[in-house]
């Protein structure tokens, strides 16, 4: 058993830090630490209270919302409290709490004869997504708006009336038969991309990025100048009834949502009424996976008991009501720290800085590698060996370093640089103008050397079944190979020779090698590893070129004319053919037998030209690759996303929601198979 004394020091401890990032996060909209890190630390406060129940104090941060307002804006008094609500970590969690509401409700009953006879405490759940936003209590008088106000510490809040009323989702006016006062609690939010495109803003203005969607939110609302709001593109749900004069009485809480939509006010479409905690739980499964299907975050599930005669049963703590819990996802967001940034040269030389992490547990892996991208993105989020860093990991989305914890920057940390010198070869890094990436231009760099041969062989270009990257290596290691044009003089004896080699795999191998020689022009420049240069422009050229010969001998503007080609591709892909050594390769390449020749002439019509479509979720006449193939050898583009661009979005069975809710909001025509086939036969859209 520990000491008690230990035990009382570590609890103010908590409650000292606890107290630190409540004001951060709420009064100051600058987290030092992420959510999950948060929940950790208030997680183990709460369990040496509960275990130790005389430590708990009044004043204990476990025992109060939020934060005191701050005096940037005037204080509102809430006439209802802005409670908080308990978490759930786990199924396990959401089950205790269940259990906890049946026995609450089992013994009301039992003191209650009347309350049984009636039979009228069967709990039924409203879900509803939990936004991650910042909380807000609307009122309207007379049926206009009047006030906002953000939560506070529960009972007092900040005005901002102002910069609310900016919000284009929030009603002026209600329609008549509004109640005389109606004070709606919600959430204001930033859409995904509102957030990243105020990033980009940011970026261009060279100002400090936001860490996420919540915290640009907080920051926006935050403004002395509602015009500053205004420009931010926040939107508004709404969750809760507050105070409410003159207004229809209600059984249930699924139908004062109702009533709010009806009022215009903005309500959630995912939320939905369920019976049994078992469903519940389908629906917190459901949403864990695919919550980033939706164009606003969310970090869980908010679960409330529908009938509102059972709400005033179970009551309150001090803090948060009984008869609600948010059920957490697991964490997108910890903070860890960042020993060392490193630099990465890849197949096409391309410098790619990196971070070196402390492990640390999130988005359901361990991470300890993260993309730092290029340069200007490690200039922009500033991060320096020995930060503290927020790290992200959403779903499939690859880990990111978001920004650094300035709070907890060692003083004195010197910035981070971006090498000079190739770290494997050690000859002089370049930076194109223009560009954002920086290039190790050494063709004989060994790293470029591996990856650039690794890829030659890869399935979307030469396909040499079995030459993998463990071969390249070791052959590269046995001097047996040091560049591609090797590959067609491989000397077989000298393979044979080594582990791991029968005459099997070496017959294997030869007869790979050879079958890659008839590979079509499009998949030879595939392989040749040029930069920005990826199969869809190397279809586009090899259609439209026909002959390796043709390329060689086309001028850059010539290349940059031909549809479905940018300038950045045609500098590209026109530089490499102009050097010496380049051209040398593929000289020995032709010499060696390789096909040089792609398809001459479009053999289809091209119905397509300049258009991009879309394709999401499963067809039945085409496979993904097919559908993709049937669109690009028609002059088309075929993204995976979809943007202002898109011509179309064919949707098949399961598609993607994002896709869907993007083309919905951008006015995009939707099409079915039987409309995409009509569309690739000529060129209209249906209707
Ligand atoms: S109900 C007494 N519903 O989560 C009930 N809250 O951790 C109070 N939130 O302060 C809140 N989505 O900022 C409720 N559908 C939802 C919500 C939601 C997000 C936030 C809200 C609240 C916090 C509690």
């Amino acid at each position: 058993m520990p000491e008690l004394a230990d035990v009382a020091q570590r609890a103010e401890n908590l409650r000292a830090q606890i107290q630190h990032h409540n004001r951060r996060y709420h009064e100051l909209d600058d987290p030092e630490i992420s959510d999950a890190d948060y929940d950790a630390l208030v997680r183990e406060l709460r369990g040496l209270e509960e275990e130790f129940p005389e430590l708990l104090t009044a004043d204990s941060p476990t025992q109060q919302v939020g934060s005191a307002p701050s005096s940037l804006f005037a204080p509102v008094a809430h006439r209802q409290p802005m409670m908080s609500l308990d978490n759930a970590f786990s199924g396990e969690e959401l089950e205790a709490w269940g259990a906890r509401l049946e026995r609450r409700l089992a013994a009301e009953r039992g003191d209650d004869p009347d309350g049984a006879a009636d039979g009228g405490m069967a709990v039924g759940f409203v879900c509803e997504l939990k936004i991650d936003g910042v909380a807000m209590s609307i009122r309207y008088e007379g049926g206009r708006y009047h006030q906002a106000a953000t939560r506070g510490d529960g009972r007092v809040g900040e005005d901002v009336t102002a910069n609310v009323a900016t919000l284009a989702t929030v009603p002026k006016v209600l329609p008549d038969g509004a109640p005389g006062v109606l004070e709606v609690r919600g959430e204001v939010y930033m859409p995904v991309a509102a957030f990243e495109a105020l990033n980009a803003r940011q970026a261009d203005a060279g100002a400090r990025l936001f860490v996420n969607p919540r915290n640009s939110a907080a920051g926006s609302l935050r403004q002395k100048d509602p015009s500053i709001t205004a420009s931010r593109d926040l939107s508004w749900w709404s969750y809760q009834l507050g105070e409410v004069v003159g207004g229809p009485t209600f059984a249930r809480h699924s139908e004062t949502l109702t009533w709010l939509g009806e009022l215009g006010l903005p309500v959630n479409p995912e939320i939905r009424v369920l019976s049994t905690l078992g469903e519940v739980q389908a629906f917190c499964r459901t949403w864990e996976q695919n919550r980033h299907d939706l164009p606003y975050e969310i970090d869980g599930v908010v679960v409330k008991v529908d009938d509102l005669a059972t709400r005033d049963v179970l009551g309150a703590t001090s803090k948060a009501p009984r008869w609600a819990i948010a059920y957490k996802f697991p964490p997108e967001e910890r903070t860890t720290t960042l020993r060392d940034i490193a630099v990465s040269i890849g197949r096409t030389g391309k410098a790619t800085p990196f971070a070196e992490l402390e492990p640390v547990f999130v988005g359901g892996s361990t991470v300890g590698l993260a993309t730092l991208h290029n340069e200007d993105q490690v200039r922009a989020k500033d991060v320096r060996p020995g930060d503290t860093v927020v790290v992200r990991k959403a779903g499939d989305v690859i880990p990111e370093v978001v920004g650094p914890v300035l709070a907890e920057r060692p003083e004195g940390l010197p910035e981070w640089t971006f090498p000079t010198e190739c770290p494997v070869c050690g000859e002089p890094l370049q930076r194109l103008e223009g560009e954002a990436a920086t290039y190790c231009v050494n063709l004989g760099c060994p790293a470029r050397r591996a990856t650039a041969i690794e890829h030659f062989a890869s399935r979307g270009a030469m396909d040499i079944e079995g030459f993998g990257e463990q071969t390249v290596r070791l052959f590269l290691e046995q001097g047996l190979l040091s560049d591609i044009g090797d590959i067609y003089t491989l000397d077989f004896d000298a393979v044979r020779g080594l582990e791991g080699f029968g005459e099997t795999s070496v017959n294997n191998l030869r007869a790979a090698i050879e079958a890659s020689k008839d590979r079509p022009l499009a998949n030879l420049l595939v392989g040749l590893n040029i930069a920005h240069l990826g199969g869809a422009g190397s279809q586009v050229l090899a259609r439209h070129f026909g002959h390796l010969d043709a390329v060689l001998a086309a001028s850059e503007e010539e290349i940059a004319a031909v549809a479905g080609i940018g300038p950045i591709i045609a500098q590209s892909v026109h530089g490499f053919f102009s050097d010496e050594a380049n051209r040398a390769l593929v000289e020995r390449l032709r010499a060696a037998g390789v096909n040089v020749t792609g398809p001459a002439a479009p053999s289809v019509p091209q119905t397509l030209e300049g258009r991009t479509i879309v394709v999401t979720g499963t067809l039945e006449g085409f496979s993904r690759d097919g559908a993709e193939e049937a669109v690009t050898s028609r002059g088309g583009k075929s993204p995976g996303s979809v943007s202002k661009k898109t011509t179309a979005v064919v949707v098949g069975e399961s598609p993607g929601a994002s896709k869907l809710t993007k083309a919905e909001e951008l006015g995009i025509p939707i099409l079915d198979e039987a409309g995409f086939v009509h569309l690739l036969e000529t060129g209209e859209l249906p209707g």
